[in-house]
């Protein structure tokens, strides 16, 4: 397969080159993409190093796949003349992914969804990794009504927001404060912000509102109730999310990890008598989210459930997801 990577230097883009590496997608062209800003770097890949080429609107032709992870402008602006060029367009952005006629996808939910399209939207980083878990629990015990709450990593700010928290902490911790903000809104070593993306009318951020619009077009529940606080935390990667559930029917602890041991992309991490929980540490660069701390909730009596999980947002949210969309792709041998 002849695949382009748009945003190739990026956060995502680095972690889609690792992962076609990994997972032995089908390579046999990699050409790879980024601003005038980082053309000519150097970049190691499954097909040795490559060199990074300014996007031109040309790009896309003669490529069987074409990976984007710029932002939603570009992929308003190029996602569509790409696919017209012949490839199928995966793409990273918030752009598509609530248009009727475009899927939105985590593989281990909806792949049906996939069908005959030519261009396939990746969801949110936090929606990919709550999708995975809540979708078996649903199919388990009914679903009424979902609370999330997010600790969020900086890498989820792109490649300038894990240079931010590195630098920054740096500075606090060689010269004193304070932490000066350039990506995020407020400075965030030592700190947590409770805002991710705008504010909408009805008070919730966008990054919340996606939650709550994706995972519900993702598992094919419009009227899903959802709620989320999605707050950006000092760590580099990974994404831990505290979700509580109202099912339907009676749900223990103990049912609901037996239903997520053999759930695909989960990997239950729960064994607190002796300090084991899903952490960053143990989920960066994990393909599997972490799912832990599984207890009846105190409020919803046994019709209730805690869990906290963390997932690799670089990956299950990003990079990871999106090689998995192209793998399902792939022509028939
Ligand atoms: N970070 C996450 O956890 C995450 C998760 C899910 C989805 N996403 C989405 O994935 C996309 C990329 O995010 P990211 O975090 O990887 O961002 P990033 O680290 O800021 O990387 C952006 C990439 O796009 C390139 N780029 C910028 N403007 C361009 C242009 N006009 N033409 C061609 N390439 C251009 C940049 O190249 P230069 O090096 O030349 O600037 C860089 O390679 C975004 O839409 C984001 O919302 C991110």
């Amino acid at each position: 397969m002849r695949v382009g990577v748009f945003g190739a230097t990026g956060a995502v883009g680095r972690e889609i080159i690792q992962v076609l590496g990994d997972r032995k997608f089908p390579v046999t062209e990699l050409k790879l993409y980024s601003s005038p800003r980082s053309a000519g770097t150097t970049l190691k890949t499954p097909l040795g190093e490559k060199t990074v080429e300014a996007f031109h609107p040309e790009a896309g032709r003669g490529l069987d796949f074409c990976l984007l992870s710029v932002s939603g402008d570009f992929s308003r602006a190029h996602a569509k003349a790409l696919a017209a060029q012949g490839g199928i367009v995966i793409d990273n952005s918030s752009a598509f992914r609530l248009e009727d006629d475009v899927p939105l996808v985590v593989p281990e939910v909806n792949a049906a969804a996939i069908g005959s399209s030519r261009l396939i939207a990746n969801p949110n980083c936090t929606t990919a990794i709550l999708v995975v878990a809540l979708e078996p629990l649903r199919q388990a015990f009914g679903l009424k009504r979902v609370i999330v709450s997010t600790y969020q990593a900086a890498s989820g700010a792109g490649a300038e927001g894990m240079d931010e928290l590195l630098a920054e902490t740096r500075r606090v911790l060689l010269e004193g404060g304070p932490a000066q903000a350039r990506k995020f809104r407020h400075p965030l070593p030592f700190n947590v912000i409770p805002h991710i993306d705008s504010f909408q009318p009805n008070a919730y951020t966008r990054e919340e509102m996606k939650v709550a619009w994706e995972s519900r077009k993702i598992m094919g529940f419009p009227g899903l109730p959802i709620s989320c606080t999605a707050v950006r935390i000092p760590t580099l990667r990974v994404h831990g999310e505290a979700v509580t559930i109202e099912t339907e029917r009676p749900v223990t602890a103990e049912a609901a990890r037996a239903v997520l041991a053999k759930a695909a992309g989960v990997k239950v991490v729960d064994d607190v008598a002796n300090a084991v929980y899903p952490m960053p540490l143990t989920a960066t660069g994990q393909y599997d989210v972490e799912a832990g701390r599984i207890r009846a909730n105190d409020v919803f009596g046994e019709h209730g459930l805690d869990f906290f999980l963390c997932g690799d947002q670089l990956l299950k949210g990003a990079a990871l997801n999106a090689v998995q969309i192209a793998e399902r792709m792939l022509p028939k041998a």
